[in-house]
Formats: C-alpha cells, structure tokens, sequence
C-alpha cells in the first residue's frame, strides 16, 4: 500500500498491518507506548500505558524501556523528556500542541511573576518546559486540589495559565490565587443551552465534567474530575448513563470499562466538532509507526531548562504520593 506523509511529501511505504509492525518495532527499541485518553482507539489499543497526565508522567518516571514513545501532546511528550534525560522520547506529530500551553508565554508569565514576588508559581502541566522551568509546583487536574490544600494557608499562589481549573480549585480549597487568563478551547467549547436540554431528555443521565470546561457548566455537573476520575466515576456509580462533557476520545475506555452504560458526548455550541482536540488527534497510527521507524521526530531540550523543569515536576511527583 502506497501512502503519501503530508509533512515531508514523501512516498512512503507502509507495512500492511501497522498495529503488527508498530509492536514489532516496541520490541526492537526496547520502547513503551504511553497514550492520552483522548487519542483514537486504534491508538488506545495498543498502549502499554494510557492513563491521564499525571499517571502518564508517573508512568514515564519509572520505566525502564529506552525509547519512550508518547502518543499525547508536545506538553506531555515534554514532561516525559524532562523526567528521562537519557531517552529517545519520540511523539509522532510534533504539532501536537495545546491551546493552553500556547496561551501562556513564559516571558510573559514572569512578568506577572516579578509583579508579585511573594507569591508562589503553581502551573498546571498543560504548560511549555519553559513555563516548567519558572514554576515552583507543577499541577494536574487531578492533584491540583490536594497540592493547594496542602500549602500552608498564608501562602500566596499564582496559578497558571488554565482559568477555568484555576477558578474551580479557588472555589474548592477557598483559596484565593492570582489566575492567569488561559482557556482550553476543547472545554470552553460545550454549550450550556444544549447540554440544559440533554438533561431534560435523559433525566436520569449524570452530568461529568471536565475541570478545564467552563464555571457554568461545572456548577451543574453531577462529578468533575480528570479524565482517568471520569473513567472511576462511570465505572463505579450506578446510573447507566452519563453526558460527558470532555473530548468524547475517553469514551472508547468508558465503553470497555463500563459495558452496557450509556455516554453521550457534551455538544459543542457551534455543530461542529469543536469538542474533539484537534491537537490530540494529529497523531494517526500511520504517524506511530512513523516515528518509530525513524526515530524522529524527537522531543529535544537545552539543558539549563530541563534542569529547571524538572524540580517543580519532582515535587509535584512527591506530593501526589
Ligand atoms: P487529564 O490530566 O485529565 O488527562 O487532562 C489532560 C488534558 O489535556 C485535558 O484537556
Ligand atoms: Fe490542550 Fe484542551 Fe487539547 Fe487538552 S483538550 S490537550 S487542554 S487543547
């Protein structure tokens, strides 16, 4: 079969079967597949690993495999070669980017640092190994509630850059913090009319959110957590149907995890599919088997800020324990 690779517009030839060819290539390398919930299934299926992102940077923190091959976004795929200094970490599209990261220059951020020099940088891991590398905590959407908690009270906190977490952590731990402007344009996508209207014709379907969407839909939601506390509510409540307001990509695993539940994807306020990541699903099984078999293209890093990168990652590995 004759396929053409759009980036390099180069006639490349692909084996037959690409799931056989990719996990042929695993073992050659010595690699782990690690995978975001939101990729293809067919992606998904041939994980070593898929997980949220703060059980993918602890996944990358203790393998053992020389090649990390990170089937996510830039930021995740970062983490990873932040963590692994010494490992080829290859992700197949690097355009796989984030809208929150890309809002959040870090010569920016440090201006609003400078503004505030008692207060200290929490960043949500959605961010560039620059933004990393200026932050004293590093967050996820599952931990980030914890970590302020466990802050003494009269510490003063900057969170960065996603707002929408930024808010529903203030109004958690009521804490109050300094909130970088930041939006996920996947989350701030759904649309509060039609999800009202959902609910009214599935009335004894649960609300779950993501805490990346935005406050008015969050206060109607039934659970709000990260993509892997969305997976444990679905299996673990017992309603058997749930409107799922996140990139439908986690869906694939409800449906395994909890067979015979209903999900039915949040709508997006335009008809489109604003609600897909666009960034995550830039990478294709083509573009897996690519990377391997290349090598590249590779997640590289000056020295100097990986260094700096990684204290605030370490701790924030420390203070999920
Ligand atoms: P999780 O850490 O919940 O997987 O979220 C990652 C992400 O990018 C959500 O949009
Ligand atoms: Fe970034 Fe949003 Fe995509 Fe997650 S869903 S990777 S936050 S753009």
């Amino acid at each position: 079969m004759i396929k053409y690779n759009s980036e390099e517009k180069l006639k490349v030839v692909l084996p037959e079967n690409l799931t056989e060819a990719i996990l042929k290539l695993k073992k050659a390398l010595n690699a782990v597949i690690l995978v975001h919930y939101y990729q293809e299934p067919e992606i998904q299926d041939i994980a070593d690993f898929i997980g949220d992102s703060l059980q993918l940077s602890q996944e990358a923190a203790r393998t053992n495999a020389d090649v990390i091959v990170f089937a996510g976004v830039h930021f995740m795929a970062e983490t990873a070669k932040i963590l692994n200094p010494g490992k080829l970490v290859l992700l197949p599209d690097l355009n796989a980017g984030c809208s929150l990261a890309e809002g959040c220059p870090a010569a920016l951020l440090q201006k609003l640092k400078d503004k505030h020099p008692d207060h200290i940088l929490l960043s949500y891991i959605n961010c560039s190994a620059e933004v990393k590398a200026i932050s004293d905590i590093i967050v996820t959407s599952s931990n980030a509630e914890k970590i302020v908690k466990s802050l003494p009270k009269e510490q003063k906190i900057i969170f960065a850059p996603d707002k929408n977490l930024g808010n529903y952590v203030m109004k958690k731990t009521g804490k109050e913090m300094i909130i970088w402007q930041g939006a996920c344009i996947v989350h701030e996508t759904f649309s509060e009319k039609k999800i009202l209207t959902l609910k009214l014709e599935h009335p004894d379907a649960k609300l779950i959110a993501h805490p990346e969407c935005e406050g008015k839909i969050l206060e109607k939601a039934d659970y709000i957590g990260s993509t892997s506390g969305l997976l444990d509510f679905v299996i673990n409540n017992s309603s058997n149907e749930f409107i799922v307001a996140t990139e439908p990509g986690i869906i694939n695993q409800m449906k395994k995890k909890a067979p015979g539940k209903i999900f039915i994807e949040a709508p997006p306020e335009a008809g489109c599919k604003c609600n897909e990541c666009p960034y995550m699903k830039l990478n294709t099984l083509e573009k897996l088997y690519l990377c391997m078999r290349d090598k590249k293209p590779e997640i590289t890093m000056e020295e100097e800020i990986r260094k700096r990168a990684l204290k605030p990652i370490q701790r924030m590995l420390e203070m999920s324990k």
